[in-house]
């Protein structure tokens, strides 16, 4: 089946320049012993290190020390690296020179800080399409819920609807770069420009596009722009919030402590604390030099390529992976949008049955590790809401949980025909292995993959007893 339509996944003369990433020739045990080549196709969840990043980290940890809080020459470099860190991050989203860039530790992180900075009586206006983040980072404010749009206009058309019947005062739109369940792309100026005409600021969530296009929030009219290192290549725990500085400059420091304060007396038995202005309000502790280094490489790595190397990757890849998705007989994608709307290389999709039985979706994402040493996400992708209604369009399956299959820059036309030939398998025939279903989920039984060296060769199965491994499931 595969053989017979090959998709191209970009030119050569750009294929020769898509980045390396680190762990690119890594192997991973099968339960029967094998060992295979690493299919990772959860690029959506955590994309890997890029090898140019690596090699950055190397060169800054000799140099790793405080930042803002020391003399040593050491302590300078760092304060200087994590300084111009701020600079590559502002260019990277297309920010105004001026722009306050924060660093944080995710998207999640820096949506709940503008969250804590909105002013009194804010209405805060989102889609139910929306990651969790995007969803929840505004408890506490008036929020606006909007439904899942049908297509992009009616999305810019429910905004405008509910924009005009918003109450008076401060309005906050948040926008989505690319759905993390479709990868479809939102249209980020038509949305900002909706909000302009009402005198709203807006929010974009980039962690699923910033990997993927070039962000131009100046160009955009967008205020603040969340994005996460480890969805751009740069696992080192780092995120940023970039935008107008107004509001976060009259907000409370999000987090109370060092870096945030600027001076702290006792007065009458309790504190007086003068806080710091921007950017250090934000960013009270010491800051994640490592991180904000490794994204700022990592953007100017991303930028250095070319867009048009990376799309075209990425896109030949994933047209490969949705067309052969679409001839598995019970294989359903799904979709906001009309087919072939633009998108990222993010595919979800239902398989409704399994060797003749009703399938389990999570025993299917387990099959395809345990079986095929492929990676790929399953449950509701901190989207409950857009995964719930996107399986109501499909009918037949696992009411609330479907599979995810994401490409980035380590994703090889080798590892999209090993899904596609494993799930036509699983369909057709079921497991070979065995399963048992436990609370923690399917497990292979036995078990036998080893884990590696340095977890001091013990085996999964040996480790699953441990609390902390069921991990997040949804
Ligand atoms: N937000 C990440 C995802 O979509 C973790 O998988």
């Amino acid at each position: 089946m595969l053989t017979e339509h090959p998709v191209p996944t970009g030119p050569t003369h750009l294929q020769d320049r898509v980045p390396r990433v680190v762990g690119s020739g890594l192997t991973v045990p099968l339960v029967t012993g094998q060992r295979v080549p690493y299919a990772n196709l959860d690029h959506a969840a955590s994309t890997p290190c890029l090898v140019e990043v690596g090699q950055a980290v190397e060169r800054l940890l000799p140099w790793y020390s405080s930042v803002h809080r020391g003399t040593g020459f050491t302590s300078r470099v760092a304060t200087l690296t994590y300084e111009r860190a701020r600079d590559a991050v502002r260019r990277f989203v297309g920010a105004a020179p001026g722009a306050t860039a924060l660093f944080t530790r995710n998207t999640t992180d820096a949506l709940n800080l503008l969250g804590r900075a909105l002013p009194p009586h804010t209405t805060v206006i989102r889609f139910a399409a929306d990651h969790h983040a995007a969803l929840l980072a505004w408890r506490g404010s008036r929020v606006c819920r909007l439904g899942v749009p049908a297509s992009p206009g009616q999305a810019v058309g429910l905004l405008a609807g509910a924009l005009a019947d918003a109450p008076r005062g401060p309005k906050l739109v948040v926008i989505t770069g690319a759905s993390n369940v479709t990868g479809e792309l939102w249209p980020v100026a038509a949305l900002a420009e909706a909000a302009a005409a009402h005198g709203a600021r807006t929010v974009l969530d980039a962690a699923q596009s910033a990997a993927h296009g070039p962000l131009d929030i100046a160009a955009w009219g967008v205020d603040w722009v969340a994005l996460s290192g480890h969805k751009m290549y740069a696992p080192f725990g780092a995120g940023a919030l970039v935008g107008a500085s107004d509001w976060l400059a009259g907000a409370e420091p999000y987090l109370a402590g060092g870096g945030a304060s600027a001076r702290v007396a006792e007065a009458e038995g309790r504190e007086t604390v003068l806080w710091s202005g921007l950017p250090h309000r934000h960013e009270a502790g010491s800051p994640n030099v490592v991180g904000a280094y490794a994204m700022a490489v990592a953007g100017e790595a991303l930028s250095a390529t070319g867009w048009d190397v990376i799309t075209a990757h990425e896109r030949g890849l994933a047209a490969r992976l949705r067309d052969g998705l679409a001839r598995i007989p019970g294989v359903c994608p799904l979709g906001m949008w009309e087919t072939g709307s633009p998108a990222v290389g993010v595919v979800s999709f239902g398989v409704s049955h399994c060797g003749g039985e009703p399938a389990d979706q999570r025993l299917v994402a387990t099959a395809l590790s345990a079986e095929h040493g492929i990676g790929i996400r399953d449950g509701a992708f901190c989207a409950h809401q857009a995964v719930r209604a996107l399986l109501c369009r499909v009918h037949r399956h696992q009411p609330g949980r479907a599979l995810r299959a994401s490409i980035g820059l380590g994703t090889t036309a080798e590892h999209v025909d090993r899904l596609l030939s494993a799930l036509t398998e699983l369909v057709a025939h079921g497991p070979r292995w065995t399963y048992r279903n436990t609370p923690d989920g399917w497990c292979p039984v036995p078990d036998p993959r080893p884990l590696p060296d340095f977890l001091e060769h013990r085996t999964l199965a040996a480790e699953r007893a441990r609390p902390e491994q069921k991990g997040c499931t949804p």
